[in-house]
Protein backbone atom coordinates (compact mmCIF):
# COMPACT_ATOMS: atom_id res chain seq x y z
CA UNK A 1 0.00 0.00 0.00
CA UNK A 2 2.79 2.28 0.59
CA UNK A 3 3.66 2.30 -2.55
CA UNK A 4 0.88 2.94 -4.32
CA UNK A 5 0.08 6.31 -1.93
CA UNK A 6 3.55 7.02 -3.30
CA UNK A 7 2.80 6.75 -6.75
CA UNK A 8 -0.32 8.23 -6.37
CA UNK A 9 1.68 11.54 -4.30
CA UNK A 10 4.62 11.50 -7.10
CA UNK A 11 2.24 12.33 -10.33
CA UNK A 12 2.76 11.57 -13.72
CA UNK A 13 6.51 13.15 -13.34
CA UNK A 14 8.11 8.94 -12.86
CA UNK A 15 6.09 7.94 -15.89
CA UNK A 16 8.38 9.81 -18.03
CA UNK A 17 11.94 8.56 -16.24
CA UNK A 18 13.14 5.73 -18.22
CA UNK A 19 16.10 3.13 -17.70
CA UNK A 20 17.80 1.07 -19.77
CA UNK A 21 17.19 -2.65 -19.87
CA UNK A 22 18.93 -5.50 -22.18
CA UNK A 23 16.89 -7.64 -24.22
CA UNK A 24 18.23 -11.24 -25.03
CA UNK A 25 19.75 -10.39 -28.03
CA UNK A 26 22.15 -7.67 -26.88
CA UNK A 27 20.57 -4.89 -27.59
CA UNK A 28 19.25 -1.90 -25.31
CA UNK A 29 16.14 -0.61 -24.51
CA UNK A 30 14.87 2.81 -22.67
CA UNK A 31 11.73 1.15 -20.28
CA UNK A 32 10.17 3.37 -17.80
CA UNK A 33 10.92 2.68 -14.25
CA UNK A 34 7.12 2.68 -12.99
CA UNK A 35 4.36 0.87 -14.78
CA UNK A 36 2.03 2.33 -16.76
CA UNK A 37 -0.93 0.62 -14.74
CA UNK A 38 -0.42 2.41 -11.21
CA UNK A 39 2.96 3.90 -10.96
CA UNK A 40 4.75 0.92 -8.87
CA UNK A 41 8.67 0.17 -9.61
CA UNK A 42 9.01 -1.61 -12.77
CA UNK A 43 11.71 -3.77 -11.63
CA UNK A 44 11.67 -6.69 -13.68
CA UNK A 45 13.63 -7.48 -17.07
CA UNK A 46 12.66 -8.36 -20.07
CA UNK A 47 12.70 -12.52 -20.71
CA UNK A 48 14.08 -14.27 -23.30
CA UNK A 49 11.28 -12.89 -26.05
CA UNK A 50 11.59 -9.39 -24.90
CA UNK A 51 8.32 -9.38 -22.82
CA UNK A 52 8.20 -8.03 -19.23
CA UNK A 53 5.63 -9.36 -16.52
CA UNK A 54 5.20 -6.30 -13.97
CA UNK A 55 5.56 -8.03 -10.39
CA UNK A 56 2.72 -6.56 -9.34
CA UNK A 57 -0.08 -7.76 -11.20
CA UNK A 58 0.95 -9.44 -14.06
CA UNK A 59 0.83 -7.61 -16.80
CA UNK A 60 2.67 -8.22 -19.27
CA UNK A 61 4.38 -5.36 -22.03
CA UNK A 62 6.69 -5.78 -24.82
CA UNK A 63 9.88 -4.02 -24.29
CA UNK A 64 10.74 -3.07 -27.55
CA UNK A 65 7.74 -1.46 -28.09
CA UNK A 66 6.08 -0.66 -24.36
CA UNK A 67 2.63 -2.04 -25.94
CA UNK A 68 0.43 -4.02 -23.49
CA UNK A 69 0.72 -7.62 -24.48
CA UNK A 70 -1.99 -8.35 -21.73
CA UNK A 71 -4.22 -6.20 -23.82
CA UNK A 72 -5.95 -4.38 -20.19
CA UNK A 73 -3.88 -1.03 -20.46
CA UNK A 74 -2.28 0.77 -23.62
CA UNK A 75 1.30 0.35 -22.11
CA UNK A 76 4.24 3.01 -22.62
CA UNK A 77 5.32 5.20 -25.36
CA UNK A 78 8.85 6.06 -26.40
CA UNK A 79 9.93 9.59 -25.17
CA UNK A 80 10.79 12.00 -28.05
S1 LIG B 1 1.31 -1.85 -11.38
FE1 LIG B 1 2.13 -3.05 -12.97
S2 LIG B 1 0.51 -4.32 -13.54
FE2 LIG B 1 -0.32 -3.11 -12.00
Amino acid sequence: MIYRTNALRAGAAPHKQRRTAMLADGSACAVPVVCPHQGLPLDCEPDGDGVMTCPWHGYRFDARTGACLSGQIKGWRALG
